[in-house]
Protein backbone atom coordinates (compact mmCIF):
# COMPACT_ATOMS: atom_id res chain seq x y z
CA UNK A 1 0.00 0.00 0.00
CA UNK A 2 1.72 3.52 -1.48
CA UNK A 3 0.78 6.12 1.09
CA UNK A 4 -0.29 9.51 -0.62
CA UNK A 5 -0.69 13.02 1.25
CA UNK A 6 -2.78 15.37 -0.80
CA UNK A 7 -1.89 19.69 -0.19
CA UNK A 8 -4.49 21.93 -1.51
CA UNK A 9 -4.46 25.75 -2.47
CA UNK A 10 -7.28 27.75 -4.73
CA UNK A 11 -10.82 27.82 -4.83
CA UNK A 12 -13.18 25.40 -3.90
CA UNK A 13 -13.31 23.97 -7.36
CA UNK A 14 -10.03 22.59 -6.29
CA UNK A 15 -11.34 21.84 -2.36
CA UNK A 16 -14.02 19.43 -4.38
CA UNK A 17 -11.20 18.12 -6.89
CA UNK A 18 -9.10 17.25 -4.33
CA UNK A 19 -11.99 14.97 -2.85
CA UNK A 20 -12.27 13.19 -6.42
CA UNK A 21 -8.84 12.88 -6.30
CA UNK A 22 -8.49 11.11 -2.82
CA UNK A 23 -11.89 8.42 -4.12
CA UNK A 24 -9.94 7.70 -7.10
CA UNK A 25 -6.41 6.85 -5.55
CA UNK A 26 -8.39 5.04 -2.81
CA UNK A 27 -9.96 2.85 -5.39
CA UNK A 28 -6.84 2.38 -6.50
CA UNK A 29 -5.29 0.90 -3.15
CA UNK A 30 -3.38 3.89 -2.11
CA UNK A 31 -3.72 4.90 1.68
CA UNK A 32 -4.33 8.79 2.21
CA UNK A 33 -2.15 9.77 4.95
CA UNK A 34 -2.38 13.00 6.76
CA UNK A 35 1.22 14.42 6.50
CA UNK A 36 4.37 14.25 4.16
CA UNK A 37 6.14 12.34 7.21
CA UNK A 38 4.36 9.48 6.64
CA UNK A 39 3.90 9.63 2.97
CA UNK A 40 5.72 8.28 -0.26
CA UNK A 41 3.92 10.30 -2.64
CA UNK A 42 3.44 14.22 -1.90
CA UNK A 43 0.81 15.74 -4.32
CA UNK A 44 -0.20 19.77 -4.82
CA UNK A 45 -3.72 20.38 -6.31
CA UNK A 46 -2.42 24.27 -7.49
CA UNK A 47 -3.71 27.30 -8.39
CA UNK A 48 -2.37 29.69 -10.66
CA UNK A 49 -5.63 32.50 -10.52
CA UNK A 50 -2.13 35.45 -10.07
CA UNK A 51 0.96 35.09 -9.61
CA UNK A 52 1.43 34.79 -5.99
CA UNK A 53 -0.22 31.56 -6.38
CA UNK A 54 2.82 29.92 -8.12
CA UNK A 55 5.06 31.50 -5.95
CA UNK A 56 3.33 29.56 -2.98
CA UNK A 57 4.40 26.24 -4.55
CA UNK A 58 7.35 27.18 -6.11
CA UNK A 59 8.24 27.78 -2.69
CA UNK A 60 6.80 24.56 -1.41
CA UNK A 61 8.84 22.27 -3.87
CA UNK A 62 11.88 24.11 -1.95
CA UNK A 63 10.87 22.89 1.03
CA UNK A 64 10.39 19.64 -0.57
CA UNK A 65 13.20 19.40 -2.14
CA UNK A 66 15.57 17.40 0.61
CA UNK A 67 13.23 14.70 1.22
CA UNK A 68 13.20 13.71 -2.29
CA UNK A 69 16.46 13.73 -2.71
CA UNK A 70 17.22 11.63 0.30
CA UNK A 71 14.65 9.61 -1.06
CA UNK A 72 11.83 10.05 1.77
CA UNK A 73 9.44 11.19 -0.44
CA UNK A 74 9.57 9.08 -3.85
CA UNK A 75 7.05 10.99 -6.19
CA UNK A 76 6.51 14.30 -6.54
CA UNK A 77 3.41 15.33 -8.46
CA UNK A 78 1.73 18.69 -9.38
CA UNK A 79 -1.95 18.85 -10.26
CA UNK A 80 -4.90 21.60 -11.13
CA UNK A 81 -4.67 24.80 -12.56
CA UNK A 82 -0.74 25.73 -12.17
CA UNK A 83 0.29 22.41 -13.70
CA UNK A 84 -2.38 22.65 -16.61
CA UNK A 85 -1.05 26.58 -16.88
CA UNK A 86 2.69 25.45 -16.72
CA UNK A 87 2.42 22.11 -18.10
CA UNK A 88 6.09 20.60 -18.88
CA UNK A 89 7.73 24.04 -17.94
CA UNK A 90 7.37 23.33 -14.07
CA UNK A 91 9.72 20.01 -14.57
CA UNK A 92 12.23 21.65 -15.59
CA UNK A 93 12.09 24.42 -13.67
CA UNK A 94 11.78 22.09 -10.31
CA UNK A 95 13.77 18.94 -11.47
CA UNK A 96 11.83 17.09 -8.83
CA UNK A 97 8.75 17.20 -10.24
CA UNK A 98 7.45 13.91 -11.06
CA UNK A 99 4.16 14.06 -12.33
CA UNK A 100 2.40 17.03 -13.97
CA UNK A 101 -1.37 16.57 -14.10
CA UNK A 102 -3.98 19.23 -15.06
CA UNK A 103 -7.91 18.88 -13.93
CA UNK A 104 -9.24 16.80 -16.78
CA UNK A 105 -6.38 13.81 -15.87
CA UNK A 106 -7.19 12.65 -12.51
CA UNK A 107 -8.72 9.42 -13.12
CA UNK A 108 -5.14 8.74 -14.64
CA UNK A 109 -3.52 9.68 -12.00
CA UNK A 110 -2.93 5.84 -10.42
CA UNK A 111 -1.31 5.03 -14.11
CA UNK A 112 0.96 8.23 -13.73
CA UNK A 113 2.03 7.16 -10.09
CA UNK A 114 2.82 4.11 -11.10
CA UNK A 115 4.72 4.80 -14.00
CA UNK A 116 7.31 6.76 -11.58
CA UNK A 117 7.50 4.09 -9.09
CA UNK A 118 8.33 1.07 -11.45
CA UNK A 119 10.02 2.64 -14.59
CA UNK A 120 11.37 6.13 -13.42
CA UNK A 121 9.10 7.64 -15.87
CA UNK A 122 8.03 10.95 -15.26
CA UNK A 123 4.47 11.40 -15.92
CA UNK A 124 2.71 14.61 -17.60
CA UNK A 125 -0.84 15.06 -18.85
CA UNK A 126 -1.98 18.00 -20.05
CA UNK A 127 -5.46 16.78 -22.01
CA UNK A 128 -8.66 18.54 -21.52
CA UNK A 129 -11.65 17.01 -22.42
CA UNK A 130 -15.03 18.49 -23.69
CA UNK A 131 -16.81 16.06 -21.80
CA UNK A 132 -15.21 15.20 -18.46
CA UNK A 133 -17.47 16.00 -15.43
CA UNK A 134 -16.29 12.58 -13.20
CA UNK A 135 -20.19 12.11 -12.73
CA UNK A 136 -19.43 9.09 -11.91
CA UNK A 137 -16.87 9.55 -9.15
CA UNK A 138 -18.00 9.43 -5.46
CA UNK A 139 -15.96 11.96 -4.25
CA UNK A 140 -14.24 11.36 -0.94
CA UNK A 141 -15.71 13.76 1.97
CA UNK A 142 -14.59 14.17 5.06
CA UNK A 143 -17.08 14.38 7.83
CA UNK A 144 -18.66 17.62 8.21
CA UNK A 145 -21.54 20.51 7.88
CA UNK A 146 -21.16 21.23 4.12
CA UNK A 147 -20.46 19.43 0.97
CA UNK A 148 -19.43 20.77 -2.03
CA UNK A 149 -20.56 19.51 -5.56
CA UNK A 150 -19.11 21.17 -8.88
CA UNK A 151 -22.28 20.87 -10.94
CA UNK A 152 -20.04 22.37 -14.36
CA UNK A 153 -16.82 22.54 -15.27
CA UNK A 154 -14.60 25.11 -17.26
CA UNK A 155 -15.50 28.18 -18.57
CA UNK A 156 -16.13 29.42 -21.59
CA UNK A 157 -16.38 33.40 -20.68
CA UNK A 158 -13.02 34.48 -21.67
CA UNK A 159 -13.02 37.58 -19.06
CA UNK A 160 -9.86 39.02 -20.47
CA UNK A 161 -7.96 39.11 -17.76
CA UNK A 162 -8.33 35.31 -16.22
CA UNK A 163 -6.57 32.16 -16.59
CA UNK A 164 -9.59 29.70 -15.64
CA UNK A 165 -10.46 29.30 -19.40
CA UNK A 166 -7.28 27.53 -20.30
CA UNK A 167 -6.27 25.80 -16.87
CA UNK A 168 -9.88 23.91 -17.01
CA UNK A 169 -10.90 24.32 -20.33
CA UNK A 170 -14.20 24.35 -22.05
CA UNK A 171 -17.94 24.78 -20.05
CA UNK A 172 -19.89 21.25 -19.88
CA UNK A 173 -22.87 20.56 -17.11
CA UNK A 174 -23.11 17.91 -15.17
CA UNK A 175 -26.30 15.51 -15.46
CA UNK A 176 -28.91 16.98 -13.42
CA UNK A 177 -29.66 13.39 -11.91
CA UNK A 178 -26.79 12.90 -11.17
CA UNK A 179 -26.09 16.10 -9.09
CA UNK A 180 -29.76 15.00 -7.03
CA UNK A 181 -28.62 11.66 -6.54
CA UNK A 182 -25.93 12.58 -4.83
CA UNK A 183 -27.24 15.57 -3.06
CA UNK A 184 -29.76 12.63 -1.26
CA UNK A 185 -26.71 10.81 -0.75
CA UNK A 186 -25.33 13.55 1.35
CA UNK A 187 -28.05 14.62 2.89
CA UNK A 188 -28.21 10.58 4.20
CA UNK A 189 -24.74 10.90 5.30
CA UNK A 190 -25.94 13.64 7.72
CA UNK A 191 -24.42 16.89 5.68
CA UNK A 192 -26.43 19.85 6.14
CA UNK A 193 -25.44 22.29 3.40
CA UNK A 194 -24.67 22.00 -0.18
CA UNK A 195 -23.04 24.01 -2.33
CA UNK A 196 -23.24 23.81 -6.09
CA UNK A 197 -20.10 24.89 -7.72
CA UNK A 198 -19.30 26.42 -11.23
CA UNK A 199 -17.25 29.13 -12.93
CA UNK A 200 -20.18 30.48 -14.25
CA UNK A 201 -23.30 28.74 -12.90
CA UNK A 202 -25.88 30.66 -14.72
CA UNK A 203 -24.95 29.31 -17.68
CA UNK A 204 -25.61 25.54 -16.38
CA UNK A 205 -27.30 23.38 -18.94
CA UNK A 206 -28.16 20.31 -19.26
CA UNK A 207 -30.38 18.76 -21.86
CA UNK A 208 -33.06 20.98 -22.16
CA UNK A 209 -32.49 22.32 -17.76
CA UNK A 210 -31.20 25.53 -16.75
CA UNK A 211 -29.81 26.55 -13.57
CA UNK A 212 -32.96 27.71 -12.07
CA UNK A 213 -34.40 23.80 -12.52
CA UNK A 214 -31.72 22.83 -10.77
CA UNK A 215 -32.22 24.83 -7.81
CA UNK A 216 -36.03 24.10 -7.90
CA UNK A 217 -35.16 19.93 -7.56
CA UNK A 218 -32.36 20.74 -5.02
CA UNK A 219 -34.71 23.09 -2.85
CA UNK A 220 -37.44 20.08 -2.52
CA UNK A 221 -34.74 17.22 -1.61
CA UNK A 222 -35.91 16.33 2.17
CA UNK A 223 -34.01 17.32 5.02
CA UNK A 224 -31.41 19.74 3.13
CA UNK A 225 -31.26 22.17 5.25
CA UNK A 226 -29.36 24.94 3.33
CA UNK A 227 -27.94 25.02 -0.25
CA UNK A 228 -25.93 27.78 -1.16
CA UNK A 229 -23.45 28.10 -4.93
CA UNK A 230 -20.95 30.12 -6.50
CA UNK A 231 -20.56 32.16 -8.68
CA UNK A 232 -22.89 33.45 -10.58
CA UNK A 233 -22.16 36.01 -13.15
CA UNK A 234 -24.10 39.47 -13.73
CA UNK A 235 -24.22 39.06 -17.51
CA UNK A 236 -27.21 36.41 -17.39
CA UNK A 237 -28.45 36.43 -14.15
CA UNK A 238 -31.76 34.73 -14.23
CA UNK A 239 -34.56 36.13 -12.49
CA UNK A 240 -36.37 33.24 -11.64
CA UNK A 241 -33.85 32.12 -9.70
CA UNK A 242 -33.92 34.87 -7.72
CA UNK A 243 -38.18 34.03 -6.71
CA UNK A 244 -36.79 30.43 -6.15
CA UNK A 245 -34.47 31.82 -3.67
CA UNK A 246 -37.15 34.03 -2.04
CA UNK A 247 -39.51 31.33 -1.79
CA UNK A 248 -37.92 28.68 -0.59
CA UNK A 249 -36.19 28.89 3.50
CA UNK A 250 -33.18 26.08 2.15
CA UNK A 251 -32.10 28.12 -0.69
CA UNK A 252 -30.25 30.40 1.05
CA UNK A 253 -30.40 34.44 1.17
CA UNK A 254 -27.08 34.89 -0.23
CA UNK A 255 -25.48 36.06 -3.46
CA UNK A 256 -21.82 36.34 -4.58
CA UNK A 257 -21.79 38.49 -7.62
CA UNK A 258 -18.54 39.48 -8.84
CA UNK A 259 -18.16 43.24 -9.86
CA UNK A 260 -14.28 43.53 -10.91
CA UNK A 261 -14.69 46.75 -11.91
CA UNK A 262 -16.89 49.99 -11.90
CA UNK A 263 -15.92 51.52 -14.96
CA UNK A 264 -17.48 50.40 -18.34
CA UNK A 265 -14.51 51.22 -20.14
CA UNK A 266 -12.67 48.83 -17.81
CA UNK A 267 -15.61 46.24 -17.48
CA UNK A 268 -15.38 46.26 -21.52
CA UNK A 269 -11.51 45.38 -22.06
CA UNK A 270 -12.10 42.54 -19.19
CA UNK A 271 -14.71 41.63 -21.63
CA UNK A 272 -17.54 41.18 -18.62
CA UNK A 273 -19.90 42.19 -21.20
CA UNK A 274 -22.15 44.21 -18.73
CA UNK A 275 -22.15 47.96 -18.04
CA UNK A 276 -22.13 49.80 -14.41
CA UNK A 277 -25.95 50.30 -14.95
CA UNK A 278 -26.89 46.51 -16.20
CA UNK A 279 -25.13 45.66 -12.75
CA UNK A 280 -27.17 48.23 -10.32
CA UNK A 281 -30.31 47.53 -12.06
CA UNK A 282 -29.49 44.06 -11.10
CA UNK A 283 -28.44 44.64 -7.64
CA UNK A 284 -31.92 46.65 -6.95
CA UNK A 285 -33.97 43.41 -8.70
CA UNK A 286 -32.61 41.23 -6.05
CA UNK A 287 -32.76 43.70 -3.39
CA UNK A 288 -36.18 43.92 -4.50
CA UNK A 289 -37.61 40.40 -4.52
CA UNK A 290 -35.41 38.78 -1.75
CA UNK A 291 -35.10 42.06 0.73
CA UNK A 292 -33.55 39.74 3.21
CA UNK A 293 -30.35 38.78 1.36
CA UNK A 294 -26.68 40.09 1.36
CA UNK A 295 -24.34 40.22 -1.45
CA UNK A 296 -20.86 39.81 -1.80
CA UNK A 297 -18.38 40.27 -4.33
CA UNK A 298 -14.77 40.42 -6.03
CA UNK A 299 -13.15 43.17 -7.57
CA UNK A 300 -9.69 44.24 -9.60
CA UNK A 301 -8.09 47.07 -9.06
CA UNK A 302 -5.09 48.43 -11.28
CA UNK A 303 -6.52 46.10 -14.67
CA UNK A 304 -4.32 47.66 -17.83
CA UNK A 305 -5.67 50.99 -18.32
CA UNK A 306 -7.49 51.63 -15.17
CA UNK A 307 -7.23 55.13 -14.55
CA UNK A 308 -7.54 56.94 -11.45
CA UNK A 309 -11.33 57.95 -12.72
CA UNK A 310 -12.07 54.70 -13.43
CA UNK A 311 -11.05 53.04 -10.21
CA UNK A 312 -13.09 55.93 -8.63
CA UNK A 313 -15.83 54.44 -10.59
CA UNK A 314 -15.23 51.42 -8.63
CA UNK A 315 -15.49 53.30 -5.14
CA UNK A 316 -18.73 54.64 -6.49
CA UNK A 317 -20.42 51.72 -7.33
CA UNK A 318 -19.11 50.20 -3.78
CA UNK A 319 -20.71 53.21 -1.87
CA UNK A 320 -23.93 52.70 -3.28
CA UNK A 321 -24.29 49.31 -3.47
CA UNK A 322 -22.79 48.64 0.12
CA UNK A 323 -21.56 45.16 -0.46
CA UNK A 324 -21.80 43.14 2.52
CA UNK A 325 -18.20 41.96 1.71
CA UNK A 326 -15.69 41.60 -0.96
CA UNK A 327 -12.70 40.02 -2.27
CA UNK A 328 -10.22 42.82 -3.62
CA UNK A 329 -7.46 41.32 -5.72
CA UNK A 330 -4.77 43.51 -7.17
CA UNK A 331 -4.69 42.52 -11.11
CA UNK A 332 -1.69 40.18 -11.54
CA UNK A 333 -0.68 39.17 -15.17
CA UNK A 334 -1.77 36.12 -16.28
CA UNK A 335 0.79 34.65 -19.46
CA UNK A 336 -1.59 33.82 -22.55
CA UNK A 337 -4.34 35.03 -21.38
CA UNK A 338 -6.51 38.15 -23.84
CA UNK A 339 -5.16 40.83 -21.72
CA UNK A 340 -1.88 39.39 -21.71
CA UNK A 341 -1.56 39.61 -25.64
CA UNK A 342 -4.00 43.01 -26.42
CA UNK A 343 -3.44 45.28 -23.41
CA UNK A 344 -0.25 46.62 -21.74
CA UNK A 345 0.22 45.88 -17.37
CA UNK A 346 0.37 49.47 -17.61
CA UNK A 347 -0.96 50.52 -13.59
CA UNK A 348 2.74 50.88 -11.19
CA UNK A 349 2.63 48.07 -8.93
CA UNK A 350 2.86 50.73 -6.05
CA UNK A 351 -0.47 52.43 -7.34
CA UNK A 352 -2.30 49.01 -7.66
CA UNK A 353 -1.71 48.31 -3.86
CA UNK A 354 -2.91 51.90 -3.18
CA UNK A 355 -5.95 51.19 -5.18
CA UNK A 356 -6.28 48.05 -2.88
CA UNK A 357 -5.83 49.69 0.22
CA UNK A 358 -8.38 52.52 -0.65
CA UNK A 359 -11.01 49.90 -1.53
CA UNK A 360 -10.27 47.40 1.46
CA UNK A 361 -11.01 50.78 3.84
CA UNK A 362 -13.82 51.40 1.85
CA UNK A 363 -14.80 47.84 2.22
CA UNK A 364 -14.21 47.70 5.50
CA UNK A 365 -16.39 50.58 6.59
CA UNK A 366 -19.34 49.26 4.96
CA UNK A 367 -19.13 45.80 6.53
CA UNK A 368 -18.86 47.40 9.45
CA UNK A 369 -21.83 49.10 8.76
CA UNK A 370 -23.83 46.38 7.20
CA UNK A 371 -23.20 43.81 10.12
CA UNK A 372 -23.95 46.46 12.86
CA UNK A 373 -27.89 47.08 11.50
CA UNK A 374 -27.68 43.04 12.48
CA UNK A 375 -27.81 43.88 16.52
CA UNK A 376 -30.57 43.34 18.03
CA UNK A 377 -31.97 40.58 15.10
CA UNK A 378 -32.43 36.93 15.81
CA UNK A 379 -31.08 34.63 13.61
CA UNK A 380 -31.38 30.73 13.01
CA UNK A 381 -27.33 30.39 12.32
CA UNK A 382 -25.41 26.83 11.72
CA UNK A 383 -22.57 25.97 13.64
CA UNK A 384 -19.99 24.75 11.62
CA UNK A 385 -16.85 24.68 13.97
CA UNK A 386 -15.32 26.15 17.22
CA UNK A 387 -14.43 29.86 16.90
CA UNK A 388 -10.88 30.16 15.85
CA UNK A 389 -10.08 33.13 18.12
CA UNK A 390 -11.72 31.29 21.52
CA UNK A 391 -12.30 27.34 20.84
CA UNK A 392 -14.60 27.22 24.03
CA UNK A 393 -17.23 29.50 21.61
CA UNK A 394 -18.38 28.47 18.08
CA UNK A 395 -18.55 29.78 14.52
CA UNK A 396 -22.10 29.67 12.65
CA UNK A 397 -23.43 31.13 10.25
CA UNK A 398 -26.54 32.82 9.45
CA UNK A 399 -28.60 32.03 6.06
CA UNK A 400 -26.69 35.18 4.57
CA UNK A 401 -23.59 33.57 4.95
CA UNK A 402 -22.56 35.50 7.99
CA UNK A 403 -20.14 34.62 10.73
CA UNK A 404 -21.42 34.50 14.09
CA UNK A 405 -19.39 33.68 17.37
CA UNK A 406 -21.29 32.88 20.43
CA UNK A 407 -21.24 30.38 23.23
CA UNK A 408 -23.36 27.17 23.45
CA UNK A 409 -21.54 24.38 25.43
CA UNK A 410 -24.72 21.91 24.74
CA UNK A 411 -24.64 22.27 21.16
CA UNK A 412 -22.45 20.60 18.36
CA UNK A 413 -21.58 21.33 14.84
CA UNK A 414 -24.26 20.44 12.45
CA UNK A 415 -26.81 22.09 14.62
CA UNK A 416 -29.32 25.19 13.98
CA UNK A 417 -30.07 27.12 16.89
CA UNK A 418 -31.34 30.43 17.51
CA UNK A 419 -29.30 33.40 18.49
CA UNK A 420 -29.95 37.26 19.41
CA UNK A 421 -26.76 39.38 17.52
CA UNK A 422 -25.85 41.37 20.41
CA UNK A 423 -22.64 42.98 18.75
CA UNK A 424 -21.08 42.86 15.09
CA UNK A 425 -17.19 43.95 13.76
CA UNK A 426 -15.91 43.99 10.05
CA UNK A 427 -15.95 40.64 9.85
CA UNK A 428 -17.80 38.79 12.30
CA UNK A 429 -21.16 39.15 14.54
CA UNK A 430 -21.32 38.31 18.12
CA UNK A 431 -24.65 36.65 19.43
CA UNK A 432 -26.32 34.96 22.51
CA UNK A 433 -28.00 31.63 22.30
CA UNK A 434 -31.53 31.83 22.68
CA UNK A 435 -32.84 29.02 24.44
CA UNK A 436 -36.09 27.11 22.78
CA UNK A 437 -39.06 26.88 25.20
CA UNK A 438 -38.98 23.40 26.04
CA UNK A 439 -42.24 21.22 23.92
CA UNK A 440 -43.95 19.91 26.54
CA UNK A 441 -45.88 16.20 25.64
CA UNK A 442 -49.14 16.63 23.96
CA UNK A 443 -51.95 14.88 25.34
CA UNK A 444 -54.81 13.99 23.51
CA UNK A 445 -57.86 13.17 25.85
CA UNK A 446 -59.52 10.60 24.83
CA UNK A 447 -63.58 10.51 24.89
CA UNK A 448 -64.81 6.79 26.01
N1 LIG B 1 -15.53 32.25 -12.06
C1 LIG B 1 -15.49 33.13 -11.00
C2 LIG B 1 -14.13 33.71 -10.69
C3 LIG B 1 -13.11 32.76 -10.25
S1 LIG B 1 -11.60 33.51 -9.93
C4 LIG B 1 -16.35 34.28 -11.38
O1 LIG B 1 -16.34 34.71 -12.50
O2 LIG B 1 -17.01 34.73 -10.48
C5 LIG B 1 -11.96 34.45 -8.47
C6 LIG B 1 -11.63 35.91 -8.61
O3 LIG B 1 -10.25 36.08 -8.83
C7 LIG B 1 -12.27 36.64 -9.76
O4 LIG B 1 -13.60 36.98 -9.54
C8 LIG B 1 -11.38 37.84 -9.92
O5 LIG B 1 -11.81 38.91 -9.09
C9 LIG B 1 -10.03 37.35 -9.42
N2 LIG B 1 -9.07 37.23 -10.52
C10 LIG B 1 -9.16 36.44 -11.60
N3 LIG B 1 -8.10 36.64 -12.42
C11 LIG B 1 -7.32 37.58 -11.82
C12 LIG B 1 -6.09 38.22 -12.17
N4 LIG B 1 -5.47 37.93 -13.30
N5 LIG B 1 -5.58 39.12 -11.32
C13 LIG B 1 -6.23 39.42 -10.17
N6 LIG B 1 -7.38 38.85 -9.79
C14 LIG B 1 -7.93 37.94 -10.61
FE1 LIG C 1 -12.54 33.65 -15.21
FE2 LIG C 1 -14.49 35.15 -16.16
FE3 LIG C 1 -14.65 32.48 -16.30
FE4 LIG C 1 -14.87 33.70 -13.94
S1 LIG C 1 -16.29 33.93 -15.67
S2 LIG C 1 -13.63 31.89 -14.41
S3 LIG C 1 -13.47 35.40 -14.15
S4 LIG C 1 -13.18 33.76 -17.37
FE1 LIG D 1 -9.64 27.80 -8.80
FE2 LIG D 1 -7.25 28.82 -8.93
FE3 LIG D 1 -8.02 27.14 -10.75
S1 LIG D 1 -9.05 29.89 -8.37
S2 LIG D 1 -10.19 27.39 -10.90
S3 LIG D 1 -7.74 26.72 -8.58
S4 LIG D 1 -6.82 28.95 -11.09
Amino acid sequence: MKKVYLETYGCQMNEYDSELIKAILEKNNYTMVGGQDDADVVLLNTCAIRENAHQKIFHRLDQLKARKKRGQIKVVGILGCMAQNLRQELAERSPIVDIVAGPDSYKRLPYLIRSVMEKGEKGFDFSLSEYETYSDIAPRRLPGVNAWIAIMRGCDNFCTFCVVPYTRGRERSRPVDSIIAEAHQIVAEGFKQITLLGQNVNSYRYEGQDFADLMEKMAKIPGLRRVRFTSPHPKDFPVRLLHLIAEHDNLCNHIHLPLQAGSDRVLERMNRTYTQKEFLDLVETIRTIIPDVSITTDIIAGFCGETEADFQETMAVMREVEFDSAFIFKYSERKNTIAWRKFEDDVPDEVKTERVMRLNELQREISKKRNRAEIGRIREVLIEAPSKKNPQEWLARTDQNKGVVFSAPQHRPGDFVKVKIVDAGTHTLFGELIEEPRRLPIVTEVNV
